[in-house]
């Protein structure tokens, strides 16, 4: 078997799908250098906003494996939706069901001949994508998601165990044994929504009260005024994961909690340009099934990235958005949209026409009512 690629070649590969990121493309890099070395792994635990590249991550390493046969053999690999894991967890043995698709999955790498044996050391190492962990949290809203408590046993009776019971499928014999299961690599990601609202409201008005100091910023016209500059990272404890509903024995069971940046303008940039999966590629598709070349100017992209870093709670999911709002009055008659050479330029001046438009149509109901001087009601009108 050739050598397993080093930490920084996995990571050049990832970096094709991902844009910034780097802790988070690092700390999965070295640990999957690891676990394709046939070494032991500490699970890794993902946090970051919505669209900030979680399940692209995961995406991608499940996109470098498949591409390589050679690496793929070394390690089975599984994504499941943590829904999921709570819906089976219901149902009850949901830690079985999930070993099952880990022989399933080992079993089409290797193929139906392989032995019982072989498929089993290769499922019991494998890699398990856990997306949305969030979603198994064990409250919600003060009550009990019964779920969620059930799917985070569930994991924890796979986590570093080495005396799982597990009935084989009928195709392996069906007999019931103990597997290990500790040499599994978890790898968790969640967005865990209001999670940044809640300790930023401890570090300001709650518990913590005045933790978070203001600092005093000078506009451009001279003015000085105080500001609070919060960043999770600096201010994330493991009370407030408990407290969001992470079991504490859940959340020891992670050697690394990795928290995902928000993504600015420059890398929302690079993704639009970049991105392999950006709806700007869709869009050229649709375009080019017309016939017509869409095209973005710089100063176009650049635009549009800085409107979609305003709304940083959508991450790389707002590009998408402003995108949509230029593109979409094109899309109805695209070849009359285009120029005498098949071309479609979207240049800085349609975007900002697009989204100035847009701004005023969003303040219609109030400021333009009112300065349109509509008669205030009045008794007897
Ligand atoms: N860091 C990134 N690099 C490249 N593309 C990105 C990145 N972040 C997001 N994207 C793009 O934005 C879209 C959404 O990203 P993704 O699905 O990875 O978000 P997520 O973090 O899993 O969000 P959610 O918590 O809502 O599931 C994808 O189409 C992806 O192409
Ligand atoms: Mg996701």
């Amino acid at each position: 078997m050739s050598t397993p690629p080093a930490p920084t070649q996995i990571a050049a590969a990832l970096e094709k799908r991902i844009i910034g990121q780097q802790e988070a493309v690092r700390e999965m890099s070295v640990a999957l250098a690891k676990k394709l070395a046939g070494l032991n792994v500490g699970n890794i635990l993902l946090i970051g906003s919505s669209g900030s590249g979680k399940t692209t991550l995961m995406g991608a390493v499940e996109e470098l494996l498949a591409a390589n046969p050679a690496l793929a053999s070394r390690s089975t690999v599984i994504r499941v939706h943590a829904n999921v894991l709570g819906e089976e967890a219901e149902l009850g043995h949901p830690g079985e069901k999930l070993l099952m698709r880990l022989l399933d999955r080992a079993r089409q790498q290797l193929g139906a001949d392989a032995s019982v044996e072989r498929l089993l050391e290769q499922a019991t190492h494998g890699l398990v994508f856990v997306d949305e962990v969030d979603k198994i949290r064990s409250h919600v809203g003060g009550q009990p998601n019964i779920s969620g408590i059930r799917a985070q046993e569930a994991l924890l009776t796979l986590i570093e165990n080495e005396a799982v019971p597990f009935t084989l499928p009928d195709w392996a014999g069906g007999a019931t044994l103990n597997v290990d299961s500790s040499g599994l690599l978890f790898v968790c990601a969640g967005a865990f929504e209001g999670l940044y609202d809640a300790v930023y409201e401890r570090v300001t008005y709650g518990k913590d009260q005045g933790a978070l100091k203001p600092v005093t910023v000078v506009d451009e016209t001279g003015r000085a005024h105080e500001e609070l500059h919060f960043v999770l990272r600096d201010w994330l404890k493991h009370e407030d994961l408990f407290e969001y509903g992470v079991s504490p024995q859940f959340l020891s069971r992670f050697d690394a909690v990795v928290l995902l940046e928000a993504l600015g303008e420059d890398q929302l940039l690079r993704i639009l340009a970049e991105g392999t999966h950006s709806g700007l590629r869709q869009s050229q598709t649709y375009f080019a099934s017309f016939g017509v070349k869409l095209e973005v100017t710089q100063e176009a992209a650049r635009r549009i990235a800085r409107e979609a870093a305003r709304q940083p709670r959508l991450g790389a999911r707002a590009l998408k958005e402003v995108l949509r709002r230029v593109v979409s009055p094109l899309e109805y008659d695209p070849k009359a949209a285009a120029d005498s050479n098949g071309v479609l330029r979207i240049d800085v001046e349609r975007v900002e026409k697009v989204l100035t438009r847009d701004r005023k149509d969003g303040s219609s109901s109030t400021v333009a009512g009112w300065d349109q001087s509509f008669p205030t009601p009045s008794a007897g009108s």
